[in-house]
């Protein structure tokens, strides 16, 4: 074990990238309030807070500093850019790296058609000077954050891991479909590599506690933030896009999966990594198997809140797909997860977040 700067031995580190973001900030607490006596860890996490609060005269961003109030326990927390390769080595010097969950990235799909070079920059050139230092440091553990975007239009439904990827419009959707490929040639190259994308379906929901949640930065892109942003009275009302889908009443049908339940994904794909032998790549999704429409989510989400949401029905959004729902037998297979936390659970926990910090993380 390394010495730690105060003196105290540091144990191996699972390093964290873009930990203060939404599904990256809930992996955190869920490791550490798994954390077991008998095998302990520390928490690195490196982020650039480009979409993520820290208050004035803080040295960490406030859903660190929160999760720390929650656990009592310490994160250690570098404010630097994956890009930053004498930055990241840094880390790598500090810390007894063991394993590497990288969530770091821009991921809005409208401004990265606008801001290609941005997002191809940010999520490509960060994850390569990223495993570049992975690579000089000798720790070849990763779990990626994948969408399922990768897959672009269904061709099957629901969608399993062997559905064909990449042929894609946005550069976000892209950029993870790049960051897998170059994934695959990295484990082709040296079998040291023990790779796990976790293919995400659509996050929802928020810690248990209200203390942590997903704090979009202006106005929100995804249903679920925009829902519970009308409910709260903070936006007038939902704009619907599309009701002509063939879909259960018209509208646009996903799998909704708790963040809680993803976070849950991410400590069984570390696990993996202690069975004899793992290596390679493994893309695996990460849903719930079932898919609720615009209008049923809204529909349990006044019911969970009390509070009603207007919406007015308007034309499509470009890029939209009628559904998208996984098959998630790879997941329960490999990983022996699946998602315990319903619609009504997604629903709760949202709103408790947004109802006790109006404001997100600014309040
Ligand atoms: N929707 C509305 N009104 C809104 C926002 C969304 O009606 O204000 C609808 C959409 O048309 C869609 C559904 O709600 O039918 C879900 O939309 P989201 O934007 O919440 O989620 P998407 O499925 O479009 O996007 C998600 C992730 C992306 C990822 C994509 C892959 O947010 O990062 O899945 O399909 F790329």
């Amino acid at each position: 074990m390394k010495p730690g700067c105060n003196g105290t031995t540091m144990h191996p580190a699972i390093l964290v990238t873009g930990g203060a973001g939404y599904v990256g900030s809930h992996t955190v607490i869920s490791l550490l309030e798994n954390q077991s006596e008998a095998d302990p860890f520390d928490i690195v996490v490196v982020d650039n807070l480009s979409n993520a609060y820290r208050a004035e005269g803080q040295k960490k961003p406030e859903a660190l500093v929160r999760i720390e109030e929650l656990t009592g326990k310490t994160i250690y927390f570098y404010h630097a850019d994956i890009r930053d390769a004498k930055a990241l080595s840094n880390i790598f010097e500090n810390h007894k790296i063991d394993s590497v969950i990288h969530f770091a990235a821009l991921k809005a799909v409208g401004e990265s058609v606008q801001k290609p070079l941005e997002y191809y920059q940010a999520n490509i050139t960060g994850t390569c000077t990223l495993f570049e230092t992975m690579r000089k440091y000798g720790v070849y553990k990763l779990v990626y954050s994948s969408s399922c975007t990768v897959y672009g239009e269904p061709q099957s439904l629901p969608m399993n891991e062997a559905h064909p990827t990449g042929d894609l419009t946005s550069p976000y959707g892209k950029s993870k479909y790049f960051c897998e490929e170059i994934m695959k040639d990295l484990c082709l190259s040296d079998q040291s590599w023990a790779i796990i994308s976790l293919r995400y379906f659509n996050p929802v929901g928020a810690h248990h506690s209200g203390r942590i949640g997903e704090d979009p930065m202006g106005i929100p892109n995804n249903l679920m933030p925009y829902i519970s942003q009308v409910a709260v009275g903070r936006l007038p009302e939902l704009q619907v896009f599309g009701n002509d889908y063939k879909t259960v009443d018209g509208t646009g049908v996903r799998d909704y999966v708790h963040v809680a339940d993803l976070a849950d994904g991410h400590a069984r794909a570390l696990k993996l990594f202690r069975q004899p032998g793992f290596n390679g790549f493994h893309a695996i999704n990460l849903g719930t198997g079932t898919g609720y429409s615009v209008l049923q989510m809204v529909k349990a989400f006044e019911e969970a809140s009390g509070r009603s949401v207007p919406y007015r029905v308007v034309g499509r959004r470009a890029g939209d797909v009628a559904a998208n729902y996984a098959d998630v037998a790879l997941a329960a297979r490999l990983l022996a997860w699946r998602a315990t936390r319903d619609l009504p659970d997604m629903c709760r926990d949202t709103w408790r977040w947004q109802r006790d910090n109006p404001k997100g993380y600014q309040a």
